[in-house]
């Protein structure tokens, strides 16, 4: 098929709790739009029956905004993508059905996208662009783990948590304090004027380039639950200090492995993805990291830190490039291995 343009595909993505669609041309992510589900937060977690609702509620109309602010008339669509997996079921299912739908009206292939893969690949998106092979610590309120990228679609997991992810401990140890959801983001901003070395918090130690959450989730309840009982505005007048506190035990747990990966493999490219690569102080220790360890290290933009269609169509464009195409018998995958 001759192309002078390159292929322009269309992504949707709606494995959690963001409704987002973009397009891309020749590789190049024209836009990206996301509508947040402000609904979860008082609740203190995304609630799956809410989201694929309100998933639905607001698929058109995201599609719709994609496709006019980037002048591109349904009809100019090579290809419809969407994100399989991993997620919530409901939530994924509102994305794969309304793909395959407009797949089957437009009469166009469909590319299944991997969530985890395109966390990874948001770094294809803008320069400056990781060489291969490289190390992505991809962290998210689903997901902690290090992968080995050899090349765009040839990736291994080499480490990852055998219990909770680290986005999972922000937001736990946010609600703890009382915080709302998403919590992640708010540690860092109370973090941000606050002493890092106020507290401790006793860890689990797991071996090789394996991670655990749980053990300092639960020291972290005691804690609060003891200096409660102590002093009950503990929290409150605490609350700098022990987010900073906190932040700096996940962030080490972190980099820990991550520097165990890079001196194992040698490799010295290292980058981060995934919602929880947001994280102001996990950014600052990096760059710190960087220099001391002669790493080239790549940080993704804001934008495409949490979730979000713009990743789901860079993905989508390696795969069209061979060839990758899913018939219309695909379904969402809750869990899906890279
Ligand atoms: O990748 P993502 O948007 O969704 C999943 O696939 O899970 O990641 C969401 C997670 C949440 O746990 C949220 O608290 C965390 O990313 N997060 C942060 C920050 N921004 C988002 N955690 C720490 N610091 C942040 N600035
Ligand atoms: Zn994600």
């Amino acid at each position: 098929m001759f192309q002078p343009m390159g292929p322009v595909i269309l992504a949707i993505e709606s494995s959690c709790d963001e409704t987002s669609a973009a397009v891309i041309r020749n590789g190049k992510v024209l836009n990206n739009i996301i509508a947040s589900q402000a609904v979860h937060h008082k609740y203190g977690g995304v609630v799956p029956e809410l989201a694929s609702r309100a998933h639905q509620q607001n698929i058109v109309a995201v599609v719709q905004e994609s496709l006019s602010t980037a002048n591109v008339p349904v009809n100019d669509l090579d290809a419809i993508a969407f994100t399989r997996g991993p997620g919530l079921m409901g939530s994924l299912l509102v994305g794969v059905s309304f793909a395959k739908g407009l797949a089957l009206a437009l009469d166009k292939p469909l590319i299944e996208v991997n969530h985890m893969q395109a966390h990874v690949l948001s770094h294809f998106i803008d320069d400056p662009k990781p060489t291969f092979p490289f190390l992505c610590l991809t962290i998210s309120g689903g997901h902690t783990q290090i992968i080995l990228v050899k090349d765009y679609l040839d990736m291994k997991v080499i480490g990852e948590t055998q219990d909770d992810a680290v986005g999972e401990a922000f937001d736990k140890a946010a609600k703890i304090m009382g915080l709302s959801y998403p919590g992640g983001p708010l540690i860092d901003k109370y973090a941000q004027s606050g002493n890092e070395k106020a507290f401790s918090f006793s860890k689990t130690f797991m071996p090789d380039l394996d991670f655990s959450f749980s053990g300092i989730k639960t020291a972290f309840l005691y804690f609060i639950r003891d200096s409660k009982k102590e002093n009950p505005t503990f929290v409150e007048d605490n609350l700098p200090d022990i987010c900073a506190s906190i932040q700096r035990h996940l962030i080490g747990m972190l980099t820990e492995k991550l520097i165990l990966a890079s001196e194992k493999t040698g490799i010295k490219e290292i980058a981060i993805a995934g919602g929880v690569s947001a994280n102001s102080g996990l950014r600052k220790t990096l760059v710190s990291l960087s220099k001391t360890r002669n790493w080239n290290v790549y940080i993704p933009a804001f934008e495409y830190c949490t979730d979000n269609a713009g990743m789901i169509a860079i993905a989508a464009h390696y795969k069209y490039q061979r060839g990758e195409f899913s018939n219309l018998e695909v379904s969402p995958l809750a869990r899906m291995a890279l």
